[in-house]
């Protein structure tokens, strides 16, 4: 269905719109005129609230940036500066911390529900692959925030991290250094990483924009994960799925200020209230939890891979980590190609159903298992948990499911699965858009 064009009433509107057809571009991107499947489920709201955390990130955190001061000397005073004497500063800082534990949280369900119902396949593989592109630049911005309060957590996370890229052969100690401008983490690494946590948002939005333009050109997948095939098929954006993302918003923000006004430091580390002090190491050093998996993979290979009878060492257990701590992200981008089943819903996947919920209760072990110290049962559930993922996207979705799965049978339309009371939210009584 094409969508409805925007007519200007007025002879202003008119006048404008021939010259800079702003209002006519939003209609036809979130207005009347962006025609989308009328079975749309809540979990559709996911990327209109991350786009609503980017913008909570980057508005508290030009203000923040305003009384913060980027020298090691100073940085954790001026954090405690902002939280009692600057106006607000306590709520400002409380939002932005939180905030970014909330936008991972959007992220991940965003993530999860585009598994689940195979949004990364044809013809959405540029809009996935965007997708993960966004991630990587979430979590390299989230890093570099981090070490910003100057507190033992973020000067020791920024230690352990950046010390991963001396494991890479040969070029990595040349690496790690122009990372940090020096041999170790101080002065030099914290105006660079406040440059970087500054600048990386706004790389985001512009990945944003490609991704929801990405988006756009098929249109948005659904429940059924079947393509539109008719009007019926369809409902305007505005009002129907405004009013939705408008509920989402509000119960969105109601969790968001639960953190924010009742257990602001619930999701962080006490550690970080210690300032940083480069002869103290804390006992156990540990990232912010949405972190966890990735750091549990990292960890979770403890032996060197060696030439028998030889000693002599092919790679070392660290670089072995540091390899599948970014294999588990990168794997993402090969994802179209790795599920091989035509059929995108979990709906009608009734295989690939039961191994999406334990994939979930992997990564949640694999969450679990980081935020535990390195000794006794830990190493081996995390080896374990790391096996069993990489055995998910390479293993099973390309060459076990397509032997084993029989998907059931595909509606015919979302319209007819709609009346029938099969798809999502059964809106039978709206009409269907013109
Ligand atoms: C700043 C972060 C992000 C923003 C603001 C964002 C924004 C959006 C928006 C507004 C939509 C349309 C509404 C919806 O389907 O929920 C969308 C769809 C989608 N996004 Fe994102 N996104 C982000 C991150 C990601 C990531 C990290 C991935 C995957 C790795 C991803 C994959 C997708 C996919 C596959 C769709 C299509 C879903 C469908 O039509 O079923 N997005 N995104």
């Amino acid at each position: 269905m094409a969508g409805v064009q925007y007519r200007p009433q007025s002879g202003f509107m008119q006048w404008m719109e021939s010259r800079l057809p702003l209002v006519g571009f939003v209609y036809s991107a979130v207005g009347k005129g962006y025609p989308t499947p009328r079975n749309l489920t809540y979990l559709w709201n996911f990327g209109f609230l991350a786009g609503v955390c980017l913008v909570v990130q980057i508005a508290t955190g030009i203000v923040l940036a305003m009384h913060y001061v980027p020298d090691a000397t100073m940085a954790f005073q001026s954090v405690e500066h902002i939280m009692r004497n600057v106006n607000y500063g306590w709520l400002l800082r409380y939002v932005h911390a939180n905030g970014a534990s909330m936008f991972f949280i959007v992220v991940y369900i965003h993530i999860f529900r585009g598994l689940y119902y195979g949004s990364y396949k044809a013809p959405r593989e540029v809009l996935w692959m965007l997708g993960v592109v966004i991630l990587l630049l979430m979590m390299a911005t989230a890093f570099m925030g981090y070490v910003l309060p100057w507190g033992q957590m973020s000067f020791w996370g920024a230690t352990v991290i950046t010390g991963l890229f001396s494991a890479i052969p040969v070029v990595g100690e040349q690496i790690q250094t122009l990372l940090l401008g020096g041999f170790s983490v101080g002065d030099p690494a914290l105006n660079r990483f406040f440059s970087l946590h500054y600048l990386l948002p706004f790389v985001i939005l512009g990945v944003v924009i490609l991704h929801v333009w990405a988006l756009h050109i098929p249109g948005s997948n659904n429940p059924l994960g079947i393509d539109v095939k008719g009007p019926q098929d369809q409902i305007p954006f505005h009002p129907y799925y405004t009013v939705k993302d408008g509920l989402g918003i509000v119960v969105f923000f109601m969790f968001f200020a639960l953190f924010v006004f009742f257990a602001p430091n619930s999701l962080g580390h006490p550690d970080n209230y210690i300032p940083a002090d480069p002869l103290v190491t804390p006992p156990h050093i540990v990232p912010e939890w949405y972190f966890l998996p990735f750091y549990a993979i990292l960890r979770s290979i403890t032996f060197d891979i060696a030439i028998p009878f030889t000693g002599i060492t092919l790679m070392s257990a660290k670089l072995l980590g540091v390899l599948a701590m970014f294999a588990s992200i990168l794997i993402l981008f090969a994802l179209p190609w790795l599920d091989r089943s035509p059929v995108r819903s979990c709906k009608f996947r009734p295989v690939y159903r039961i191994f999406f919920w334990v994939l979930m209760v992997d990564c949640v072990l694999l969450t679990y298992v980081g935020g535990m110290p390195a000794e006794g049962i830990w190493p081996t559930l995390a080896l374990i948990g790391t096996i069993y993922y990489f055995f998910h996207f390479l293993v099973l979705l390309p060459f076990i499911l397509p032997r084993i799965e029989k998907p059931e049978p595909l509606p015919n339309s979302i319209f007819e699965a709609v009346m029938e009371g099969k798809s999502g939210p059964s809106t039978p009584q709206a009409a269907p858009a013109e």
